[in-house]
């Protein structure tokens, strides 16, 4: 299999991850194609929510909110207090718009930019980073950093909820590319880290490279660990790709009937609870 030998991309740093996250987020949100793609809840993962604690919650974080496909039917469905964070100012513009009409939108208050903006803000109950946001704020250090400010931000008996890629299911050939840089000695700063891979993808016309961790179980539960939390649930997130299961809602109900019978590692996703250790 030919492999290039030249690093794929600029993005390097974490800094740089975040420009390009917010960049490419913005032109998703504001183009409609990630409506599109997603358009709506995984609807395992919203029952995952509501098994773990959602109904119960009194005030609960989104964090990498985008639009609100999870923040708007927990807003809808529950009595607690939702504060939005999303790095994407198109993201955080397009969940006030569906808030305007919103009877329950005074108990939801949002955030955009950077994420220092959120400390002395908290005292959460549950905070959720679903759908890849913890792969997307950068390499290991900086993931570090965001799971121990999200920890300071929560109660002592609060909950995180997240779901992660998994490395199993997702983007083989960059994980190969990734993986051939670094045996070569071609990896630089981030790339550096087993897991880390970047791929390009048109949205609205336009190329944007994606940086993502993939994680395995062991992997998540070390890191989380590292940041001060324990698992104490895990489950896979879908076994067919998540805009196949929110476009097609028979193949979300199939897809949720059949989760049961599949390791988390296996899910196209991981899904976990963890509380502070
Ligand atoms: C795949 S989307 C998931 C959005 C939403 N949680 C959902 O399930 O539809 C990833 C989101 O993470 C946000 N994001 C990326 N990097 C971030 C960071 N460093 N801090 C906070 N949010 C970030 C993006 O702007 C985007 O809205």
């Amino acid at each position: 299999m030919p492999v290039k030998d030249d690093l794929p991309t600029p993005i390097r740093d974490n800094h740089q991850i975040t420009e390009a996250m917010t960049d490419l987020y913005d032109r998703y949100y504001t183009s409609h194609e990630y409506e599109k793609r997603y358009p709506k809840p995984n609807q395992g993962t919203l029952h995952f929510l509501f098994e773990n604690g959602a109904r119960e919650a009194k005030n609960i974080l989104d964090f990498g909110c985008g639009s609100g496909r999870y923040a708007l039917p927990l807003l809808q469905q529950t009595n607690a207090r939702l504060t939005g964070f999303d790095i994407s100012h198109a993201a955080i513009a397009e969940l006030s718009r569906f808030l305007q009409d919103n009877p329950h939108a005074e108990r939801m208050r949002l955030f955009e930019g950077d994420a220092q903006i959120l400390n002395g803000q908290g005292d959460y109950d549950m905070v959720m980073l679903m759908f890849g946001v913890l792969s997307h704020v950068g390499d290991h250090t900086a993931r570090l950093a965001t799971l121990k400010q999200l920890r300071s931000l929560m109660r002592p008996e609060g909950k995180l909820i997240l779901s992660v890629p998994s490395i199993f299911r997702r983007r083989p050939f960059e994980l190969f590319a990734a993986h051939w840089q670094r045996m070569t000695g071609k990896a630089r700063d981030t790339q550096k880290e087993p897991g880390n891979i970047l791929f390009t993808r048109n949205i609205d016309k336009q190329a944007h490279q994606f940086f993502y961790h993939l994680y395995s179980v062991a992997g998540l539960r070390a890191e989380l660990q590292e940041a001060g939390f324990a698992i104490t649930a895990l489950s896979p997130e879908s076994l067919l790709p998540e805009w196949m299961i929110t476009q097609h809602d028979l193949l979300g109900k199939l897809d949720e009937a059949l989760l049961p019978l599949l390791p988390a590692a296996l899910g196209y996703g991981i899904r976990a609870v963890a509380v502070p250790a």
